[in-house]
C-alpha cells in the first residue's frame, strides 16, 4: 500500500480534522530524544520560506525524527533529475516524509504514487497549504476555549490577495468541514477566478468587517504579481487596510505571516492583544508534529 500523503485539505476525513485540531491543543507529541535509526523528514524549501520550514524541523524534533533540509540549489533537481528520481533516491537513505514547498502548482501530485514515500504540501504555488490552514482552525479551537461545537456559525472573513493565495484556497475547503460561516474581501482584480466561487465575496471592507468574529489578513504576493501589478498594491493600502479602529474588542485578527506591515495591516497591530498572529506560529508546531503522527513512517 502507498504511504499516505497531505496534499490538500480533501485528504483527511472531518474526525482527522477535528482529531488534529483538539490533540494539538491537549496532548501533541514529544519525544525525549532524536533517533538517527529511525526514518528521516526531509525539508525541501524549493521558494523562500522561515516559519513553515523551522516548524516542521521542530516537529519533526517533537516526533523523535531526524531532519535533511534541501533547498534548490543543493540538490541534483538543478542538474536535471526529476523530482521522483530525487525521492525515490533519498528514499534509499532511509528518508521517507517529504514536506516540500514548490513554486509549481499541482506538481505534488504525481509523488503520491511513490512506493513508501509520504509527502506534506507546504505550499504549492497557488495551490494549498494545507497545515497553514490547520494550525489556523487549531488557534481558533483553542481561542474557543477547545470547544469544538464553537466553530459552527463563527463568521471568519479573509481579506486582501485571495487570488494568489494558497492559504485562502485551503480555508475554502477547510471552512465548511468546520461548520465555520467563510467570507472574502477584496478588491475586484484580487477575487479568485476558478475556485472559491461558493464563499461570498465583497469590495465593500467597512460594511463587511462588522459582522465578522474573526478577520484574516493576507500577504500581498508581490513576487507572484505580473509586470505591472504592483501599482494595484497602492490602491489596497488606501481603501482595504486593516488599522485598530477598524476592529471591535472582541474581534480576533489572523495572519498567517509573513506580514508586511502598513501595506495590509497597520503597524499597531504589532502590540494589540486581538492579534492572534505569534499564537497561530506556536501552535503551529504542535499541529505539525500531530500530522507527522498521523501519517507515520511509511515502511
Ligand atoms: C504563506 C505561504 O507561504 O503560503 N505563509 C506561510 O506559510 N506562513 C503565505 C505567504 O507567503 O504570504
Amino acid at each position: 500500500m502507498n504511504a499516505r500523503s497531505l496534499l490538500r485539505i480533501s485528504d483527511l476525513t472531518d474526525g482527522e480534522i477535528f482529531g488534529l485540531c483538539e490533540k494539538a491543543l491537549k496532548n501533541p507529541p514529544s519525544a525525549s530524544a532524536v533517533d538517527p535509526r529511525r526514518s528521516a523528514v526531509a525539508l525541501m524549501f524549493l521558494e523562500p520560506s522561515t516559519r513553515t520550514r523551522v516548524s516542521f524541523e521542530r516537529a519533526s524534533q517533537l516526533v523523535g525524527r531526524p531532519t535533511i533540509l534541501f533547498d534548490d540549489a543543493s540538490t541534483s533537481l538543478v542538474k536535471g533529475e526529476s523530482l521522483e528520481d530525487t525521492l525515490l533516491t533519498l528514499r534509499a537513505l532511509n528518508i521517507s516524509t517529504f514536506v516540500i514547498r514548490t513554486p509549481h502548482t499541482g506538481s505534488l501530485e504525481k509523488l503520491r504514487v511513490l512506493p513508501g514515500i509520504s509527502v506534506i504540501n507546504a505550499g504549492d504555488g497557488v495551490g494549498e497549504h494545507p497545515t497553514q490552514a490547520l494550525l489556523d482552525a487549531t488557534t481558533l479551537l483553542d481561542a474557543l476555549g477547545g470547544d469544538r461545537s464553537r466553530f459552527s456559525g463563527l463568521r471568519m472573513g479573509i481579506l486582501g490577495d485571495l487570488r494568489r493565495s494558497r492559504v485562502a484556497r485551503s480555508w475554502a475547503e477547510l471552512a465548511p468541514r468546520l461548520g465555520v460561516h467563510l467570507s472574502f474581501i477584496s478588491p475586484s482584480g484580487w477575487r479568485p477566478q476558478d475556485w472559491g466561487t461558493q464563499i461570498p465575496w465583497t469590495d465593500r471592507k467597512a460594511d463587511a468587517l462588522g459582522s465578522l468574529d474573526v478577520i484574516m489578513a493576507l500577504r500581498v504576493q508581490k513576487e507572484r504579481m505580473g509586470p505591472g501589478e504592483d501599482k494595484d498594491t497602492e490602491a489596497f493600502i488606501r481603501s482595504f487596510r486593516i488599522h485598530p479602529l477598524d476592529l471591535t474588542d472582541r474581534q480576533k485578527l489572523m495572519h498567517p505571516g509573513p506580514v508586511n506591515w502598513d501595506v495590509e495591516l497597520s503597524s499597531e497591530f504589532q502590540r494589540d492583544s486581538r492579534s492572534l498572529i505569534l499564537t497561530q506560529v506556536q501552535k503551529g508546531l504542535s499541529l505539525r508534529a500531530c500530522v507527522l503522527d498521523l501519517l507515520g513512517e511509511a515502511s
